[in-house]
C-alpha cells in the first residue's frame, strides 16, 4: 500500500468559532495539525490581545487530553486599532498576527476596515516590529463583479500598500486566481499566500452542478478552471511563498441551506487527506511536505515540527454530516470517497 510520512503540518488559516461549535470542530484540526493560525472573526470580533488570550484559553480548555495542538492567535483590525495594541501583540508569545477584513467583505467582517488610510499608523507599527498582516484580499464594492474582487484588490489596495510599507510582512489569504499567484511569485520574500483545499479541488461549476450547491459556497468564491490549475501549479511547485491554510469555516447546515446562505466551507475533518489527493493527482506528492509543513512555519519564523504523520492510500467514506453544537455541519466532500487516510497522527 502506498504510504507517505511527512513532518506534522500546520494550518495557517482556520476558523474555530466559539462555545459548543468550538468543542465540536477543534478535535478535527488537533488530530491533523500541530498548530493553526486562528481567525478572530467571532461575534463580537477579537480586537485586542487581551481578548485573544481569553479566546486562546477557551480553545485550550476544549482540547482533548494529551493533545499538543497549539492555537496561534490573531487580532482583528478595525478603524480603531491603535499602534499600542501592536506593541502588546509583539511582546506576547501567543498572538502572532493581525487580520485585515475590508468592512463587510465576508462572514463577521462588519467591523473591518472602512478605509485603509485610517490604519496607517498601526500598519507602520506592524512594519517596524515585523508583525504579519493577514489579508482577506477582496474589495467589497457593489460595482465590482464578485469574480473580479481579488484582482481589483491587488490593483487598488495591495500594490499601493506594499509600495508604502516596504517592510510589512503580508499573507495574502486564500488566494483564488492566476493573477494572485503571479503577483505573489513576483513579490518580495515578505509576501506569501495561503491556498485552501476547495480552491485546489474545484472550480465554480461545482456551485451550480444540477442546481445550486450551498456547501461549495465560500469567500472568495470558487473561480474558473484556469485559475484552479494555476493554484495547483503554485502549491505543488514547492515555492516558499505558498503554504497551507484551509480556511475551514463551519456554519450550521440550516445557515448554509438558506435563502441567504452563509459563506464558508468545512474541511477540517479531512484537510490533509484532501490536500494529499491534490498533490497526488498532480504527480507531486513529494512536494506536499514543503507546502503543508515547512513553508508556512518558515514564513512565520516558527520552528518546523519534529513529529511525523503518516498518510496511506486507502479509500474511506466521508460522513454525510457531522455534529456541530446543537446542530450539524455538512463537511466538504460529504458522502464521497477520500483516497488518502491519516493513519498515524502527530500525537
Ligand atoms: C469565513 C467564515 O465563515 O468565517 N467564510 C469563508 O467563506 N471563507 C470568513 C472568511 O474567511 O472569509
Ligand atoms: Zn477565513
Amino acid at each position: 500500500m502506498k504510504e507517505i510520512s511527512i513532518s506534522q503540518p500546520d494550518d495557517f488559516h482556520l476558523h474555530l468559532r466559539d462555545g459548543p461549535a468550538l468543542a465540536s470542530v477543534l478535535v478535527d484540526s488537533a488530530r491533523q495539525f500541530a498548530r493553526a493560525i486562528v481567525m478572530p472573526n467571532l461575534e463580537p470580533p477579537v480586537v485586542t490581545v487581551e481578548q485573544a488570550l481569553g479566546y486562546r484559553q477557551r480553545i485550550m480548555d476544549c482540547l482533548p487530553e494529551g493533545s499538543s495542538f497549539e492555537p496561534l492567535m490573531t487580532i482583528y483590525l478595525t478603524d480603531n486599532t491603535r499602534p499600542d495594541e501592536i506593541r502588546r501583540l509583539y511582546e506576547n508569545e501567543y498572538v502572532h498576527a493581525v487580520k485585515y477584513y475590508p468592512a463587510g467583505v465576508t462572514t463577521n467582517a462588519e467591523q473591518g476596515v472602512t478605509n485603509i488610510d485610517k490604519v496607517y499608523a498601526t500598519l507602520e507599527a506592524m512594519a517596524e516590529s515585523g508583525v504579519p498582516l493577514l489579508l482577506h484580499g477582496e474589495v467589497n464594492d457593489a460595482d465590482v463583479d464578485i469574480f473580479d474582487r481579488e484582482q481589483v484588490f491587488i490593483e487598488k489596495i495591495l500594490t499601493p500598500l506594499m509600495e508604502r510599507f516596504k517592510d510589512l510582512r503580508i499573507v495574502f489569504e486564500h488566494i483564488t486566481t492566476e493573477q494572485a499567484v503571479q503577483f505573489v511569485k513576483q513579490g518580495p520574500a515578505t509576501l506569501a499566500a495561503t491556498i485552501t483545499p476547495q480552491h485546489l479541488l474545484y472550480n465554480r461549476n461545482a456551485l451550480f452542478e444540477n442546481g445550486i450547491r450551498p456547501h461549495y459556497y465560500c469567500l472568495p468564491v470558487l473561480k474558473r478552471e484556469a485559475h484552479r490549475q494555476a493554484l495547483v501549479a503554485a502549491a505543488v511547485s514547492g515555492h516558499a511563498q505558498f503554504f497551507l491554510g484551509t480556511d475551514s469555516a463551519p456554519h450550521a447546515r440550516h445557515a448554509k441551506e438558506n435563502a441567504c446562505g452563509c459563506a464558508g466551507i468545512y474541511s477540517a475533518h479531512a484537510a490533509i487527506e484532501l490536500y494529499a489527493e491534490v498533490f497526488e493527482q498532480a504527480g507531486s506528492l513529494d512536494q506536499l511536505e514543503k507546502f503543508a509543513s515547512f513553508n508556512g512555519a518558515d514564513f512565520y519564523g516558527l520552528a518546523r515540527n519534529k513529529r511525523k504523520i503518516t498518510l496511506q492510500q486507502q479509500a474511506w467514506l466521508i460522513p454525510d454530516s457531522l455534529a456541530f453544537g446543537e446542530s450539524e455541519i455538512i463537511p466538504l466532500k460529504a458522502g464521497e470517497t477520500c483516497r488518502w487516510k491519516l493513519v498515524a497522527d502527530g500525537n
